[in-house]
């Protein structure tokens, strides 16, 4: 691709950011850097960048091609992406199949539990806060989203979740729970940002074995030997 890499704009926890010679692009890269609790419990998971680069970007080429607009352009390599240059919303945006994590913390309801139907959840994206849990009057009264933006994020998330879901229990792993944001590009929202096992819970369909960060959150060890298992689950390996 005829593009220059230009100057760094922004460090994540994992991931950087920077301009190219095109202001529409932007190129990110993924780093190895793990961390959990908003930052306070940091570590490395070697090898992570490049497999969250490369299943998010076959994930977003998937949803892609069942007409899920998204920021991929192209992989550059193995933990480089061209990405449009989208205004992220300042929603993280939680579909939920399963029970597990914080849902199981604010109900008491045992991780594992299938509730009747996916939930839909919103969290205002706020280091400085810890990305509170809100609700979408709660983003419409403060301008995070207009109530368009707002119909669109939650059709979409639905729709992920769905194709996503299916395509995971097709591999043998049940897709827990995830996070997804979005982004403004020339007037449209686009699905942003990345699709991973830092972003995701996948748990194995047969024995619910974690194949997630939550092996490094919750100190289970076997943290790279389940990033490297669900790529070769999803044949990237
Ligand atoms: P939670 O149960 O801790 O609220 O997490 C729900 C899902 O969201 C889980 O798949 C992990 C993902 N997640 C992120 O990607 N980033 C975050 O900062 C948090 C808290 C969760």
């Amino acid at each position: 691709m005829d593009i220059e890499q230009k100057e760094q704009l922004y460090e994540g926890k994992a991931k950087k950011v920077f301009a190219t010679s095109d202001p529409d692009l932007l190129i990110v890269d993924y780093k190895d850097d793990a961390t959990a609790f908003n930052g306070v419990k940091r570590g490395t998971i070697v090898g992570k960048g490049v497999i969250n680069n490369r299943m998010t970007n076959y994930i977003m080429q998937m949803l892609e091609k069942e007409g899920v607009e998204t920021h991929y352009v192209e992989e550059l390599s193995d933990r480089r992406t061209v990405v449009k240059n989208v205004k992220i919303v300042p929603l993280e945006v939680i579909m939920r199949n399963v029970v597990a994590g914080s849902l199981s913390k604010r109900t008491g309801l045992p991780e594992g539990e299938i509730p009747s139907m996916p939930i839909l959840e919103l969290y205002y994206k706020s280091d400085e806060l810890g990305d509170p849990m809100i609700n979408s009057d709660h983003a419409l009264a403060f301008g995070w989203a207009t109530a368009d933006e707002l119909a669109v994020i939650e059709k979409t998330a639905r729709k992920v979740n769905d194709i996503l879901k299916k395509f995971f229990a097709g591999v043998g792993v049940d897709l827990v729970d995830f996070k997804i944001e979005f982004g403004r590009y020339h007037g449209k929202i686009i699905l942003a940002d990345e699709i991973s096992p830092d972003t995701c819970r996948f748990w194995d369909s047969k024995t619910k074995e974690k194949l997630d960060k939550d092996r490094f959150r919750r100190d289970m060890g076997g943290v790279e030997g389940a990033y490297h298992e669900m790529m070769r689950r999803i044949g990237l390996k």
